[in-house]
This record gives C-alpha cells, sequence and structure tokens, in this order.
C-alpha cells in the first residue's frame, strides 16, 4: 500500500512536530555552532577590545543574551548588559562603545531599530543571527552567523541552544581554549537527555495554573527560557525567577496549586539553592528538581526529580535548558496544543 505524505510531513521528517524536530536537532546545531564561531576571529578580536557592552534581543534571544552578560563579566571581566530591543530607544547606553543584536530570524523590528539607532550614536555593532542574508545583517557592522539550521516552531528551540553555544565558544575563545573540553563533552551528552521520562513531571504540570521556574547563576536565564516555553505552547502561566527573589513576592503565590520548577547544580550556589528549594517544600508546593544524577539529597528534597547527566556547568545549562523545552513540548502535546503554532504569536515579528 502506498502512504501519501503531504509536503510539511515529509519536512517533519517522521516527527509528529518541527518543534520535537528541532529539538532532536541540537546536537548538530551545537556543533554547527561552535565550529561557525571558531571560524570568525576578527569579531572575537573586537569583542575583547570593547571596554563595555550592550546586548540588545528579543524574547529567547533576550534569554540567550542574559548568559552571555553573566560569562562576559564573570569570566572575561568585561561590562555587559542586556537591553530589550523594545527598551533600548528609551535609554540608549551612554557610552557602549559595542552593541550586538542577537535575533534568530534578523527580522526582528525592534532589535533592529534599536541596532540602527546605537549605529547612529556611534557604536561599533555586530548581528548574531541565524538567518544568511536577513535583515539585522545589513545594519550591523559584523555578522556572526550562529549556523542552527532552519527553525520552523514559532517556539525556539535549537536557534537558542546555538546562541548560547555562540556565547560560550566566545568566552572560550577570550580566554585561550580553556573550556574546549567541556563544550566537547556536552554535545556527546545531549542524546541522553531525550530517553529521560518526564511522564511524571508532565502530570504534575499540565493541571497547574502557574508554574514558577527558579535557579541562580546561568540557570535564572535557563529558568527564564524555561518558563517562557512553557507559556508560549502550554499556554500555562509560567514565570521564570531568581531564586533568592522568591521571598520578595512569589511565596505569596505558594500552594499546593503553584508546582515550583527549581535547577539545581553543583556550583558555588548549590548549598543557597538546596536551601530556597526547602523553603518551597515548607509552603506545600509541588516540587520539581532538575538536577545531577546520583543527588540524593535532591530525591530528598523533590516530589519529581529529574536528573541530568554529570557534565561541567557550562554543559548543565545546556542539558537543563533542553529538558525544559521537552517538558513544555510533552505538556503542550497532553494539553492538545498547536504546539507548532501557538495562538496569538509569531515567528519573527516585524512590527515595532
Ligand atoms: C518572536 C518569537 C520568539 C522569539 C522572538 C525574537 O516572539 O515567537 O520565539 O524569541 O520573536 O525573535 P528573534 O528572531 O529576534 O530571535
Amino acid at each position: 500500500t502506498e502512504i501519501e505524505w503531504s509536503g510539511d510531513e515529509v519536512r517533519k521528517g517522521g516527527f509528529r512536530h518541527f518543534m520535537l524536530k528541532e529539538i532532536y536537532e541540537q546536537p548538530d546545531a551545537f556543533a554547527n555552532t561552535l565550529s561557525s564561531v571558531k571560524r570568525c576571529s576578527e569579531i572575537v578580536d573586537s569583542i575583547k577590545k570593547a571596554r563595555s557592552i550592550t546586548v540588545v534581543a528579543c524574547g529567547t534571544s533576550a534569554n540567550a543574551s542574559l548568559v552571555f552578560s553573566y560569562l562576559m563579566e564573570s569570566v572575561c571581566h568585561i561590562p555587559t548588559r542586556v537591553v530589550l530591543g523594545s527598551e533600548f530607544k528609551y535609554f540608549p547606553t551612554p557610552g557602549t562603545d559595542l552593541v550586538i543584536g542577537v535575533s534568530q530570524s534578523g527580522e526582528t523590528a525592534d532589535t533592529i531599530a534599536a541596532l540602527k539607532l546605537a549605529k547612529s550614536l556611534g557604536a561599533q555593532t555586530i548581528a548574531v543571527t541565524n538567518v544568511l542574508g536577513s535583515s539585522i545583517t545589513r545594519v550591523a557592522s559584523s555578522v556572526l552567523y550562529t549556523r542552527a539550521g532552519p527553525e520552523i516552531s514559532v517556539a525556539a528551540t535549537k536557534s537558542f541552544i546555538s546562541q548560547v553555544a555562540a556565547f560560550m565558544q566566545i568566552v572560550n575563545l577570550l580566554t585561550d581554549h580553556s573550556l574546549e573540553a567541556e563544550l566537547a563533552e556536552v554535545r556527546r551528552y545531549i542524546p541522553d537527555v531525550f530517553t529521560i521520562d518526564l511522564s511524571k513531571a508532565v502530570d504534575i504540570c499540565k493541571d497547574a495554573a502557574t508554574l514558577l521556574y527558579i535557579g541562580r547563576g546561568m540557570f535564572y536565564p535557563a529558568a527564564l527560557e524555561g518558563a517562557l516555553k512553557m507559556k508560549e505552547i502550554s499556554y500555562i502561566h509560567a514565570e521564570g525567577y531568581a531564586a533568592g527573589e522568591l521571598k520578595h513576592g512569589p511565596f505569596a503565590l505558594l500552594s499546593l496549586e503553584t508546582p515550583v520548577i527549581g535547577l539545581c547544580f553543583s556550583s558555588t550556589v548549590y548549598p543557597v539553592m538546596m536551601s530556597n528549594l526547602k523553603e518551597v517544600k515548607a509552603r506545600s508546593a509541588p516540587l520539581i528538581v532538575i538536577g545531577k544524577e546520583h543527588d540524593a539529597d535532591l530525591e530528598e528534597v523533590a516530589d519529581v526529580c529529574i536528573m541530568l547527566p554529570d557534565v561541567s556547568e557550562y554543559g548543565s545549562v545546556i542539558l537543563s535548558s533542553i529538558i525544559l523545552q521537552l517538558l513544555a513540548y510533552h505538556t503542550a502535546v497532553a494539553l492538545e496544543r498547536d504546539v507548532d503554532m501557538p495562538r496569538n504569536l509569531a515567528k519573527s515579528v516585524t512590527v515595532e
């Protein structure tokens, strides 16, 4: 018997949704980005010379940019701030010599307008984009391509991982290859994340009215991005919080109806993160924790533990972001949402 496939089904390559296909393409996207950035030594040099950097971006690209600012400030000691594309025009940074526009599509009007304004104020401009010849590439003085490959699903997945990979590779090159082995290791572990059973976590998330995602350090932007993925495609209200901020407001929300998703990996923030998780548990919120395998303390505090391979902190940021994409995906599927084309959203927003 002949099976007829539509053009879309062929392009989905056997996956139910583009989003899932794109999640599975992440090992290659990650590797392609690392080598693409390595070939851009001139751009890396100009970043090295900057006295201060402003990054402009929207949505998922802004969350990836926060990882960049954390790394640039803590590892490379260059002041780096992130300004949302739509806000830049109200407070363009005085005296920033380098402005980097980050946009998967290269078509986001707010990010392009911010970059144009920065240029008119005399800043050097760099575009970080996934799409060859996109509008942003005609505005910036130089372009760094992430090369994640085409992304069809409205919710960004592999383009986020590629942006974060690009930023980690920049930091690696600025610090003379000290991260080379760590980054090479990450790619090998990504497929292991695809096999993790998320059904218990999905059961908790799908009936929630609100979900709080918490993390510290680089896991804070990962929490922001996890929450953004969840709200975009499942339509469940979700917020990312720096874990230390919970007590400044969100504690009032904690109850049996507000599950919390914590990112807790062995790093300098582990002990404080652990006490935040205990505070959440003491207020009877269901607790899903994402951490490293063989961490018995986490199993004790969490209702559901999602254990990831034991990799470096950089690797854990990547792997935990991927697991949060999958959690959003499976929750949206369980709720029968239109995963690839969520209501009211567009892949690129070309109006300011
Ligand atoms: C839209 C998309 C988001 C994306 C944002 C920025 O809102 O739905 O997924 O993160 O635009 O897009 P960009 O192409 O500039 O990264």
